[in-house]
């Protein structure tokens, strides 16, 4: 018998290039979820309204995103990729949602005091709602994982809360979903200079970008923030020196770390040394991305077959919950 595999459900927004942030909290995890469960990933151009509402970079921004998907590992064939504002059942699902959210609970979410600190003339009603439409994006699907990066756990939170309150008053809809990482704790990627995660508003110098050449990655990574060298054998290591460990994990090879955790807990490490391996290691790492996502970006026929196949498999998803709401709301008066 064919078990029904777990729905799963993830989105990115179109508003800059992707970064290692963004592929090692949460594109690497959505490549290895393809062939296990039944994936839906969404390029949320409507959440970038609510920090950039000139659009007339969408068109390009959301092309470079998707090749940059693709590039990354998502097969289109074996998950759904679409974009948000091909779903319409979305923005009436966020409806709904939006009478069960508080003003007062949306107030206190981080991302929305960082955004109108961040844009004090622009603290408009999308991005103090901007959880509800996340919620809608991954309630639609009755997704229960969600493979995020540190920073969007308190969303995901919200977002059961909101699927509670909804099942509470109206009847058993949603699932609660959860963030998901492969068993570990959500990531968070360190800016090179380790002064917060890394991030598509970051310092570009701070942020490595999937589109960075070899020479501007090796630039970037030989002027990472060091210092001197621990003075005391085994020493914690600072935020900045951890975020570069943590680099080195995830493009070298198990005995490259070891040895630069020995070397630096016997006080012998340089950092040139690690910075240079990680150099080359992170070129290795990127270089047939780069290269796999160029390839088709051009690609219009290909490009505009992976938008049109997406829109119509997640619509169709999304259909079935939207009637399994208003059946539940009591929607149905003929
Ligand atoms: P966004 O576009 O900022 O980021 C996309 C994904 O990348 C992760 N990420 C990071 N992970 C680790 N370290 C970092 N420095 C880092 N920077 C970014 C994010 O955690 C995210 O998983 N609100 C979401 C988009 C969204 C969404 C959704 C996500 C809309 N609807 C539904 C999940 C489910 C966001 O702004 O992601």
């Amino acid at each position: 018998m064919n078990k029904k595999k777990e729905i799963v459900l993830s989105g990115i927004r179109p508003t800059g290039f992707v970064h290692l942030g963004n592929y090692f909290g949460a594109i690497r995890n959505w490549a290895n979820m393809q062939d296990e469960f039944d994936c839906y990933f969404c390029v949320v151009d409507w959440h970038s309204l609510t920090t950039h509402p000139d659009t007339k970079e969408l068109k390009p921004n959301v092309a470079r995103l998707l090749s940059e998907l693709i590039g990354s590992g998502l097969d289109p064939d074996k998950c759904v990729l679409y974009i948000q504002s091909d779903v319409p059942e979305i923005a009436e699902l966020y409806l709904y949602l939006n009478m069960l959210a508080y003003k007062g609970e949306l107030e206190k979410t981080a991302t929305f005091k960082d955004k109108v600190r961040m844009q004090p003339g622009n603290s408009n009603a999308g991005l103090l709602t901007y959880p509800v439409l996340q919620a809608a994006d991954i309630l639609i699907h009755r997704a229960v994982k969600v493979p995020v990066g540190k920073d969007q756990e308190q969303h995901i939170e919200m977002t059961r809360n909101f699927a509670e309150r909804f099942n509470y008053r109206y009847g058993e809809v949603f699932p609660k979903p959860y963030a998901f990482n492969y068993g570990e704790a959500l990531i968070k990627i360190m800016s090179l200079d380790g002064s917060g995660k890394m991030s598509k508003s970051e310092n570009q110098m701070n942020t490595i970008y999937l589109a960075d050449d070899d020479e501007m990655l090796r630039n970037k990574i030989m002027k990472a923030k060091t210092d001197s060298g621990p003075t005391m054998p085994n020493a914690a290591k600072p935020d900045y020196i951890q975020g570069l460990f943590n680099l080195m994990k995830v493009a070298s090879a198990d005995e490259v770390v070891k040895k630069f955790e020995a070397d630096f807990n016997n006080c012998s490490i340089r950092y040139g040394e690690m910075k240079k391996q990680l150099a080359e290691d992170m070129i290795k790492f990127i270089t047939p991305i780069r290269a796999r996502s160029e390839a088709i970006r051009n690609d219009d026929k290909y490009m505009m077959q992976v938008m049109e196949q997406g829109a119509a498999k997640a619509r169709a998803s999304a259909k079935v919950t939207l009637q399994l709401v208003r059946d539940a709301m009591g929607f149905k008066y003929y």
